[in-house]
């Protein structure tokens, strides 16, 4: 126990450390894994069936039928010793300190094999690749696609190393950035999505290569492949989506989990639930640890999004414990960049656009809400880590910088166009006032913690919108 809270202390240390990159010490500070949640990346040897019951190699951390025992009671224990930096969201808390990023050219992790350079994923959303794929003839006003151009390389991994994964809600935002991942590692990946707010564009890239099938699929109808891996994203994630039809999106998560979740069950494939930092509600605790049980509103109008991962997550564990399914579960936290969906009314995408156009920002109340940001790479090395190491229990993932609305709006002003004024507008109805990540979990079991600053992701974000607005300037004119 006194290790535990010695290394508690040494995280928190670790944290409000200003001027150390949370790099720089990783080895110092950052805790040993337990030895009993020990790492699973030794790649399986796909059955023929092509299921990939790797829980046979795993120390149990949960019994069946009984769950939270033991090794888990500890892991618990552990989250519930008091952090230093907990508190409840009346108390006046200071905004997180902003730590020195260094900039970031390699993304991923060696030890999961998803470590790459950045150069050879921004090559696949930043405008100078697009370019090569999409031609927009302004005279004309007309779309063609002048030649595929030859795919990107991937890894080459033997047969018993690559992995068939499923990824539902493939060519949303948060979905193509994983596939791209994945592709590049070597992996076949198939995507199941109905478009509802993704696109074929955002994938379109692999469309075509060896190891990549897009089925256009609701995940609502059961659906039947064999698979080892399955990564379940389908569910749209901004407010102005997930509100414009709560009852199918109170579907998707409930009637598309439990689908996925019976397809892992049938092929025991392993299966992540993408949920939620919206599972804490208008948070009473701050920052929120996975062991927060959340306030949240179950009839105000992001309860269709809110509740509904709430239940997703209910059934991932009933499937563990019930049938033995082998899961994981992602908290994530507020998460930009590059093929977010410009009218999707999230904070980011809003300020960029509004920017980008020469329009005032707008604020919803007094912008002195906060929220924390975490770009795309961040959550994606994030989510491979998840699904590769022996760790059961949810794992928030999202950068524990904190930033106000208003500050936040500054920034991207300053970035962008320094003439538009910050304007404010009335409160949103249940929206959080206090946002961030606990992530000791994260750093503790998967060792993970974000490298991007936010300037960084800010910088590609807006390269990538400002080729999308030249894109539809010149179809409109
Ligand atoms: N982006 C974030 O900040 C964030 C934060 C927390 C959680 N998440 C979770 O991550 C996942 C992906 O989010 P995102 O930001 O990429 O959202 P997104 O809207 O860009 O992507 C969701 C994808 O799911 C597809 N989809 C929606 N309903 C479907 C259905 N019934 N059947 C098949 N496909 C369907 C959409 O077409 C889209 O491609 C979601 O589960 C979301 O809840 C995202």
């Amino acid at each position: 126990m006194e290790d535990t809270i010695r290394r508690l202390e040494q995280h928190h240390l670790h944290i409000v450390d200003q001027q150390t990159h949370p790099l720089d010490s990783a080895d110092k500070t950052r805790p040993d894994t337990p030895t009993s949640a020990t790492d699973d990346t030794t790649p399986s040897t796909r059955s023929s069936s092509g299921s990939d019951d790797t829980s046979l190699s795993e120390p149990a951390l949960f019994t069946k039928g009984l769950p939270f025992q033991d090794e888990a009671s500890r892991i618990r224990a552990e989250d519930h010793l008091p952090s230093p930096s907990t508190s409840t969201a009346t108390t006046p808390v200071p905004a997180f300190a902003k730590v020195q990023y260094e900039l970031v050219t390699v993304v991923g992790d060696r030890e999961v094999r998803s470590d790459m350079p950045l150069s050879s994923l921004q090559q696949l959303y930043l405008p100078i690749q697009e370019d090569a794929y999409r031609h927009v003839d302004p005279e004309t006003k007309t779309l063609s696609f002048p030649h595929q151009p030859g795919f990107p390389a991937v890894k080459m991994l033997p047969n018993q190393q690559r992995k068939r994964i499923l990824v539902t809600g493939g060519a949303g935002f948060v979905g193509s950035h994983l596939v791209d991942r994945l592709m590049l590692m070597g992996h076949e990946v198939i995507v199941l999505d109905n478009f509802f707010t993704g696109s074929k564009r955002n994938v379109q890239h692999w469309l075509g290569h060896p190891h990549f099938e897009l089925i256009r699929h609701d995940v609502v109808d059961p659906f039947m492949i064999e698979v080892d891996q399955i990564y379940h994203l389908a569910c749209p994630a901004s407010p102005p989506h997930y509100q414009y039809n709560p009852i199918k999106t109170v579907k998707t998560s409930v009637m598309g989990t439990i689908n996925m979740l019976g397809l892992a069950k049938r092929t025991k494939a392993r299966f992540l639930l993408t949920s939620t930092s919206e599972v804490y509600g208008d948070p009473e605790e701050h920052p929120q640890k996975e062991t927060y049980w959340g306030h949240v509103n179950p009839i105000g109008p992001r309860a269709c999004y809110d509740e509904g991962k709430r239940v997703a997550e209910t059934l991932t564990y009933s499937y563990m414990n019930q049938d033995n399914v082998d899961v994981r579960v992602a908290r994530i936290f507020n998460t930009f960049g590059p093929r977010m969906n410009e009218h999707d009314g999230r904070v980011v995408s809003n300020f960029i656009m509004q920017a980008l156009r020469g329009e005032d920002l707008t604020i919803y109340g007094d912008g002195q809400q906060t929220r924390s940001f975490q770009y795309i790479h961040d959550l994606i090395d994030g989510l491979i880590l998840l699904m590769n190491k022996n760790y059961k229990e949810p794992v928030n993932l999202g950068n524990p910088e904190e930033y106000t609305i208003r500050e936040f709006a500054e920034m991207i002003r300053d970035e962008i166009n320094t003439e538009v004024k910050i304007t404010g507008r009335p409160p949103i109805e249940d929206d959080p006032q206090r946002r961030r990540p606990d992530i000791g979990r994260a750093q503790r079991y998967l060792g993970w913690e974000p490298k991007f600053s936010v300037n960084q992701g800010i910088r590609e974000t807006v390269q990538y919108f400002k080729k999308t607005k030249d894109e539809q300037t010149s179809y409109q004119n």
